[in-house]
């Protein structure tokens, strides 16, 4: 480690990250990280990255990516550093060792994971860097692919103020709103409370969607009426398309989901309070993973209540219709 300090916790010496020269890490380049990281270059940003997936990297290394092989590398070439990565096991994989993201924090950095992970798992990582002198922030994201891509992410901040402040412009890049929501783990929490809508949304949408097809209304049709009735959010109006023809490539897929849903009924139960549609869709993701959609995008709901609502034929492979 490099970054046992005398430095006092709230000085930070992170150069203007407002500015498109200061350098920014990027540790995680799937489907959100990668589409990041493209958006800090197309600002002008230095960019440092990797992902445990090289090849992941290499559209991005054609636009000006500067490749590291660790994130302890990318922490020290960079000025304030991002992660984006998948679940709890993830977060401690890319921060935690000899080659993690904490080991190359320099005293005063500010490090801002971008991860939907449990909010005691972000806590955590948050008290191990402050004790390191530096400081760390949760900064999930509402909104999918289009909106990582447009920087309309909305973004929720748990950790300390100045640090928020410092960091603020950074993420002004990225999306909006960027809002500051309380201490370190509430960015997460927030963002699992607004997932159970993502969850609840998608599945009461497929129900009613089901209903009306096999009512004989056609597909198209009762989708456009029902995302443009006062049901309808900006969610739905952008996943329609994807219900109606499920795509290969997920924007955000099923097994995603239902990690955040579990995230939510743990919090829930560490709270006493009860989400009974957060349960009920907790169900449905199960069935849909079992049946072979864990990497298919959310919107597949509505074919996995009708895959449930149909007797498989013998000859038909799962996950494939
Ligand atoms: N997709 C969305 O629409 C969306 C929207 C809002 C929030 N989110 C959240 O954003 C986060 C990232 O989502 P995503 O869609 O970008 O997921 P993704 O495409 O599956 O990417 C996950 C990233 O995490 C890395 N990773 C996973 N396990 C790892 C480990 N053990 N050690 C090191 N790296 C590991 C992956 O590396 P490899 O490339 O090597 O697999 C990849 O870079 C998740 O927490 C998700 O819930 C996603």
């Amino acid at each position: 480690m490099n970054t046992t300090s005398n430095v006092t916790p709230g000085m930070s010496t992170t150069p203007g990250t407002d500015t498109t020269s200061s350098t920014v890490g990027v540790v995680g380049l799937g489907t959100m990280g990668s589409r990041i990281a493209a958006r800090l270059l197309d600002a002008g940003h230095p960019v440092h990255a990797t992902n445990r997936t090289r090849a992941k990297a290499q559209p991005l290394i054609e636009r000006g990516l500067v490749w590291q092989d660790t994130p302890r590398a990318v922490a020290a070439a960079a000025d304030v550093v991002l992660s984006m990565v998948t679940d709890d096991a993830a977060l401690d994989g890319v921060t935690g060792g000899p080659d993690g993201i904490l080991a190359g924090l320099a005293p005063g950095q500010d490090y801002v994971d971008m991860s939907s992970v449990s909010p005691q798992a972000s806590a955590a990582v948050a008290e191990r860097v402050r004790r390191l002198g530096g400081w760390m922030l949760d900064a999930p994201v509402s909104g999918s692919v289009p909106q990582a891509e447009q920087g309309t992410l909305a973004i929720m901040v748990g950790g300390d103020e100045a640090a928020f402040h410092r960091v603020q412009p950074l993420l002004a890049q990225l999306g909006r709103p960027v809002t500051h929501v309380g201490g370190n783990g509430d960015g997460v929490l927030l963002k699992l409370a607004i997932n159970i809508s993502l969850a609840v949304q998608t599945l009461a949408f497929s129900e009613g969607l089901l209903l009306a097809e096999r009512g004989g209304i056609a597909p198209g049709v009762a989708a456009h009426v029902m995302a443009t009735s006062s049901i309808g959010s900006p969610m739905l109006a952008a996943r329609v398309p994807l219900l109606l023809d499920l795509p290969r490539d997920a924007w955000f897929d099923v097994a995603l989901m239902h990690k955040d849903i579990r995230l939510a009924l743990h919090q829930a139960q560490h709270l006493r309070v009860t989400l009974p549609a957060a349960a009920a869709a907790d169900d449905t993701l199960a069935a849909a993973e079992g049946i072979g959609y864990a990497h298919r995008d959310i919107a597949a709901l509505h074919e996995v209540l009708d895959r449930l609502n149909t007797p498989a034929r013998r000859d038909e492979p799962v996950g494939v219709r």
